[in-house]
């Protein structure tokens, strides 16, 4: 996939292929990233990006020209690229969402600084919003992180079969298990006995099971939205009067 983030803060956003994950799928050539800065096509000697809003207010607003000019040299090298552009008014990040954007083979995410961007440039260069939650950050840069994140470890490769994307919190729908590593007992706490088991097919209800109870009980609105068979059905009632018994005790 090829991924270039329009930014007036490029080093910032540059960190997120500098670590980890996401950093060993640029280097494998998964991800083709980059980076392009707006004040760059300013054509003032003073290379502003940025004005006073009309009507009045604080802040100041991210001008068209600069920012149209930056996004069609993109278009240039990504011609199928869509352009998201990063703020609180677009439709939320969530895994369904992270994987359509995984699928694509050019994607420009663009960062608004200030109170924004002018209103005609969204209307005449942005295919989509995209917001990473409910809350206003003062920029969009952290923001494509997260979607750069979030898409990056789902492209084929990107993770080691240690790693495997289909065990993460979200990918059927669940939240994740808990898990655990050695010492066996810390602080008198032992791991679940289960775990030791050796037995792979009651590890697997196990883990199955707790998904679906911390799923009920932390984001029940999750589990709405999934039919769960009747196998499902049976581990959560258990986890959830199990729990109970525990509660009344
Ligand atoms: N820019 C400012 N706040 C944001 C948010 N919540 N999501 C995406 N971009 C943003």
């Amino acid at each position: 996939m090829k991924l270039e983030v329009i930014t007036l803060f490029p080093e910032m956003v540059e960190q997120i292929v500098a670590w980890g994950v996401v950093g060993r799928a640029a280097k494998n050539g998964l991800l083709e990233f980059g980076t392009r800065n707006p004040r760059d096509y300013a054509t003032d000697v003073h290379r502003s990006v940025d004005g006073r809003p009309y009507g009045g207010g604080p802040g100041m607003v991210m001008q068209p020209e600069p920012l149209a000019a930056c996004i069609r040299d993109v278009r240039r090298t990504l011609p199928q690229a869509k352009v998201l552009y990063l703020s609180p008014q677009g439709r939320v990040l969530d895994q369904a969402y992270a994987a359509e954007l995984a699928a694509l083979p050019e994607l420009v995410l663009l960062c608004g600084r200030y109170e924004g961007v002018d209103e005609r440039l969204v209307t005449c260069e942005v295919d989509a919003e995209i917001s990473i939650g409910d809350y206003v950050l003062s920029g969009g840069e952290p923001a494509a992180m997260v979607v750069v994140d979030a898409l990056a470890r789902l492209l084929d490769g990107a993770l080691g079969h240690r790693e495997s994307a289909q065990q993460d919190s979200f990918s059927d729908g669940l939240l994740d298990c808990p898990h655990f590593t050695r010492p066996e007992v810390w602080e008198e706490q032992a791991i679940p006995a289960v775990l030791k088991s050796g037995d792979h097919k009651a590890i697997a209800a196990w883990r199955r099971q707790q998904s679906l109870g911390r799923t009920a009980e932390r984001r029940p609105e999750l589990l709405e939205q999934l039919k769960l068979n009747r196998q499902d059905q049976r581990l959560l009632d258990d986890y959830l009067s199990q729990r109970g018994v525990d509660q009344n005790d």
